[in-house]
């Protein structure tokens, strides 16, 4: 029986290479993610796949132009009013994590909007990673947690995982399986508590590329992946 993922993360890499390739600007690289993004979403959702996270935006990715920012902003603002509403019919519940500050509020406003419309969706999840760092997701979780304990909601020896990963931005279902695009082989800081078990791989083509056929690839990959949790059990995906 194939064994699918129930969370599944997509560091979506290699837009601006992509372009470069072709001697266009790097927005026509994101242009083409965006564009390719949608046809895998739609291919995705046949799959008995739960739970999809999406890099986005890393709140690193502010230190690029100002020029590509805010046309990246305005490419998500757009995004997420018009190409993603199909989700809204296709029964897809979609949240968000991530800092507000700084996205401009035009994008903050059509992120609420798609959240809105989708919350009583379900079960299918897709969580988009924008403005988010998964260093600074655990800040904000020892924050929110320093913050109980001192009004006496709980004591510091209470703290356990469970405490943690209530105060993720998200209630999300672990990682099993994170595919980064473009070659590159490297976390860049996505969903650091979440992926402590994924099972990682790095397909060589720029996410532009990285069509139905090669997600398929990838999860044959990862249907043949032995995975153990630090025990000693042979048995895969089980
Ligand atoms: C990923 O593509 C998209 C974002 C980070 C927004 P890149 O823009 O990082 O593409 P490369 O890595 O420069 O090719
Ligand atoms: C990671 O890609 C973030 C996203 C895909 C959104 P980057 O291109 O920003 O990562 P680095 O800089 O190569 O580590
Ligand atoms: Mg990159």
């Amino acid at each position: 029986m194939e064994q699918y993922p129930k969370h599944i993360g997509i560091i979506m890499d290699g837009n601006g290479r992509w372009a470069t390739e072709r001697n266009l600007p790097r927005m026509e690289g994101h242009k083409a993610g965006a564009k390719n993004l949608k046809r895998l979403l739609k291919h995705i959702l046949k799959k008995d796949i739960p739970c999809v996270s999406i890099f986005a935006f890393s709140t690193e990715n502010f230190r690029r132009s100002q020029e590509e920012v805010q046309a990246l902003m305005t490419l998500f603002m757009n995004y997420f009013d018009k190409e993603l509403s199909f989700l809204i019919k296709q029964n897809v519940r979609v949240c968000f994590s991530g800092r507000a500050k700084p996205l401009p509020e035009g994008v903050l406003k059509n992120m609420r909007k798609l959240e809105e419309m989708t919350k009583n969706n379900g079960p299918k999840t897709l969580n988009i990673c924008i403005n988010y760092g998964g260093q600074d997701e655990l800040v904000d979780a020892v924050k929110a947690i320093s913050e109980e304990v001192q009004a006496g909601q709980y004591a510091i020896e209470e703290i356990d995982r469970n405490t943690i990963e209530e105060h993720l931005y998200q209630k999300l279902p672990p990682l099993d399986f994170v595919i980064r695009t473009s070659g590159e082989q490297r976390i860049s800081n996505f969903m650091l508590w979440q992926s402590a078990y994924a099972e990682y791989y790095f397909p060589k083509v720029y996410f532009p590329d990285f069509d139905e056929e090669a997600f398929d690839e990838s999860l044959m990959v990862y249907q043949n992946r032995n995975r153990r949790y630090g025990g000693d059990n042979e048995k895969k995906n089980s």
